[in-house]
């Protein structure tokens, strides 16, 4: 059979496991997509940088426009805008497949890139760019496609909600709780990113844009982020029964959408109220389905690879022909499972 090949731009906390999953895990992808799988290439800028997972040498590279023009499907996890940018039009300009998590950037220029990869029968997927491992965009996209979205509300920092989390049962100083958000990898390179908002606001434009379709850009959120928010605010919330989160809200009204992101009084009885630590859950309205929640790790490596890894084997499967719409059924276990009066729970 025709091998898929994978070309992966960047190497961070996310890339690192992706790379670790397509090396370690090749079999396992491959059985997943009906096709053998195999990752051609690491795009990085520095091969010396130690990193979570020690990337064979032979696919490091730092020529990431050759490995773009070599690959079947591109993974993008450099982030920024302009490298990331260029290299995913060049990739889509030349059909190939993207799957990416740059939130900042599609939340700028979606549009545009997915006017490009429809002029050249490309596929765009970025499932990884809001809220780490919760798979939030394809449900919106496909499973509610045949209702109306009223409104989503959600936690989609991880960083923060962890910080505000820390503030507020340790009652852990600000800057204390940020550093051990950094430690484990939550945060953004500039973590100014998401501490002022701007990384929810990224990411309420892209749950706006798919649940009302309609191009909504970074700059149609109103954005405030909890930089002002202070240890006294937190213990008054607590002291009648509140919780302080930093919400991004997407609400459909007559007169037209609203997109926002700023710091929430929550009643400690919402379910939003108990979600802890880095984790991040979305709340979903539509006409006739009525409520729904998402919830699951918002940031992370290892989380969020789970995300970039989901849709590279959708788009792969996809690719690789009309019989490829079911999903194989293999023997990844023994059947028959244990008798059910010894299964526990
Ligand atoms: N810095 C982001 C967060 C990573 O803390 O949620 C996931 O997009």
């Amino acid at each position: 059979a025709n091998v898929f090949t994978i070309g992966l731009l960047g190497a961070g906390n996310v890339g690192a496991q992706v790379a670790r999953t397509l090396v370690e895990e090749r079999e396992l992808i491959s059985a997943r997509v009906g096709t053998p799988v195999k990752l051609i290439g690491v795009a990085v800028r520095d091969p010396e940088t130690p990193r979570d997972w020690k990337i064979p040498g032979e696919l490091l590279t730092t020529d990431a426009e050759a490995l773009v023009d070599q690959a079947d499907l591109v993974v993008e996890l450099i982030g920024g805008m302009e490298t990331a940018g260029s290299l995913i039009e060049r990739a889509l300009g030349r059909g190939a497949a993207v799957v990416t998590g740059n939130k900042a950037l599609l939340a700028s220029r979606g549009a545009e890139l997915q006017a490009i990869a429809a002029e050249t029968g490309a596929v765009l997927r970025y499932e990884a760019a809001v809220a780490g491992a919760i798979p939030i965009l394809r449900p919106i996209e496909e499973s509610l496609s045949g209702d109306r979205i009223t409104k989503v509300m959600g936690i989609v920092n991880g960083t923060t909600n962890y910080i505000l989390d820390q503030m507020d049962t340790t009652g852990a100083a600000f800057a204390d709780a940020l550093a051990e958000a950094q430690k484990l990898g939550y945060a953004e390179a500039d973590p100014t990113a998401d501490v002022e908002g701007h990384d929810a606001a990224a990411k309420a434009a892209i749950l706006g844009t798919l649940a009302f379709h309609a191009p909504f850009t970074i700059d149609d959120v109103y954005c405030q982020g909890i930089t002002e928010v202070t240890a006294e605010d937190i213990e008054a919330a607590a002291a009648s029964g509140y919780v302080i989160k930093l919400l991004a809200i997407a609400e459909k009204r007559a007169e037209g959408a609203i997109l926002r992101v700023h710091p929430t009084l929550l009643p400690r009885t919402h379910p939003l109220a108990s979600v802890r630590g880095a984790f991040n859950a979305v709340f979903v309205v539509a006409e006739n389905a009525g409520e729904l929640m998402f919830y699951g790790q918002g940031a992370g490596g290892t989380p969020t690879s789970s995300a970039v890894m989901g849709d590279l084997v959708s788009v792969a499967r996809r690719l690789r022909g009309p019989s490829a719409e079911a999903p194989a059924i293999s023997s990844e276990v023994e059947l028959p499972a244990l008798p059910i009066e010894q299964a526990e729970t």
